[in-house]
């Protein structure tokens, strides 16, 4: 445990948790909004309800707070932050608990990823901490099954939608359990295969990738430790446990496993088939990542190719900027692609040490465009204290091209002391954004969302 005892990073500056929950109506833009974007873009991240210990906090257990923008015809409708009512929450909150209960061990306010299937939608985590389903407006419904099976997986933050086959695939684990579960849902979410996969020593899977006719698992050195459950997160990096990428059949069936160097995978950008290859590229921590602080790591984008018919593996290091939040078009997830986009901090990072308690001013300062065919990745800088968090791409109304479209992004606005939601073209990246969206309050530096087309239920043919 390395976090500070006197100073927690992940209380101050640009992770500092809002306190207030707010509705913003017809919000300022400075730019043009693109005129056929008509949806939202939600993203989540902890933001603890109230703080008992500071020194012992631990960022990714602070409760989810989803941020959304309702944008149409133009405009920017309104902003809203909420969080979600877990029966926890809505007990601190005074309010009456949502939904129907579920197993106190397995109810937490959700902070990892939110997300839209078949109108409705999601806020997700993993471990087989309940999902929550909540309404167009952010409020909680209550907790939901979407993925649950008999034996208590439920979908997990990083489902992976498969555009071609309208699938919706999870790879879900349970703390301690020495078997991950392969869940695939159709477009409303109903469970319609599963897989139960051993994986021994408990590995902590928090991605996964998919190709057209596989499913890659990545079993890394951060395994389960009964030790540290009091501490919320009972993981550790443990050297002795050798890394692994399986590749196992979309439809089920053995799994393939290829031994790599030490490292966990944070984040897949995407993967495909390519003949008897399959490429993979991810967002990878050093070894030695230190699960419980992840602020302090210094994570790059690499690629391995897994050669089935030979049965070998070739590592190489795509791009040695740290970055993470790695995302491609939807379009082209689990297809060969050529564009990727993640959220740098190489510029203002700090050198930090464990124990080192300055603030992480440039987590995220940036985001990147890798061109993949190229081999060369472009920089929109955002600043010192830019506070960029993960760039979603969006295509345009008919797409021309694989990057004909637009990246959007929360990044704080140092001048206001407020965020903007800001929307780049993916084409002329470095160029001056297509809007900003000026919203009245910062959004701390959070974790995952998605652009979620469409409006209420009921609202559109
Ligand atoms: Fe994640």
């Amino acid at each position: 445990m390395t976090i500070s005892r006197t100073v927690n990073r992940y209380l101050s500056g640009g992770f500092a948790p809002v306190t207030e929950e707010v509705t913003a109506l017809d919000l300022p833009v400075t730019g043009r909004i693109p005129a056929h974007l008509d949806g939202r873009y939600l993203r989540t991240g902890p933001n603890a309800f109230g703080v008992e210990d500071p020194a012992a906090h631990l960022w990714t257990l602070g409760d989810g707070m989803v941020h959304g923008v309702r944008i149409r015809d133009g405009r920017a409708e309104w902003y809203r932050n909420r969080w979600v009512r877990s029966s926890s929450v809505a007990d601190r909150l005074g309010e009456p608990r949502r939904g129907t209960p579920v197993d106190p061990r397995m109810d937490m306010a959700p902070n990892v990823q939110v997300a839209g299937l078949d109108g409705r939608t999601f806020a997700l985590l993993e471990g087989g901490i309940r999902p929550y389903e909540l309404g167009y407006e952010l409020d909680t419904v209550g907790p939901c099954d979407l993925g649950a099976t008999p034996e208590g997986y439920s979908a997990n933050a990083h489902s992976i939608s498969d555009p071609h086959t309208r699938e919706l695939h999870s790879l879900a684990f349970l703390y301690g359990s020495e078997h991950v579960q392969h869940i695939v849902m159709d477009g409303t979410g109903a469970v319609t295969r599963t897989t139960l996969i051993h994986t021994p020593g408990s590995p902590y899977m928090h991605d996964f990738a998919l190709t057209e006719r596989h499913v890659v698992l990545f079993d890394g050195p951060v395994v389960f430790s009964a030790a540290e459950r009091a501490t919320g997160i009972p993981f550790v990096w443990d050297g002795s446990h050798q890394a692994r990428v399986g590749v196992m059949p979309r439809a089920g069936g053995a799994v393939r496993w290829f031994e790599v160097a030490a490292g966990l995978v944070g984040h897949t950008l995407n993967a495909y088939d390519d003949g008897t290859d399959v490429v993979i590229d991810v967002v990878r921590h050093p070894a030695g990542f230190d699960i419980k602080d992840v602020g302090l790591s210094r994570p790059t984008l690499d690629r391995w190719r897994i050669d089935l018919a030979a049965g070998k593996v070739r590592e190489d290091r795509l791009d040695d900027r740290v970055q993470d939040f790695p995302r491609v078009g939807s379009r082209y997830v689990g297809r060969p692609y050529r564009y990727g986009y993640a959220a740098a901090a190489e510029l203002y990072a700090p050198p930090t040490a464990p124990g080192d308690p300055r603030p992480h001013e440039g987590f995220s300062s940036a985001l990147l465009k890798h061109d993949l065919v190229r081999g060369t990745t472009e920089a929109h800088e955002f600043g010192r204290f830019g506070a960029v968090g993960e760039g979603v791409f969006v295509p345009a109304e008919s797409p021309a091209a694989e990057d004909d479209g637009y990246v959007m992004a929360y990044a704080h606005d140092a001048e206001r002391g407020a965020a903007d939601l800001v929307i780049l073209s993916a084409q002329d990246f470095t160029g001056e954004p297509v809007a900003r969206i000026h919203l009245p309050v910062r959004i701390p530096l959070g974790l995952h969302g998605n652009w979620v087309p469409g409006g209420p239920r009921g609202d559109r043919p």
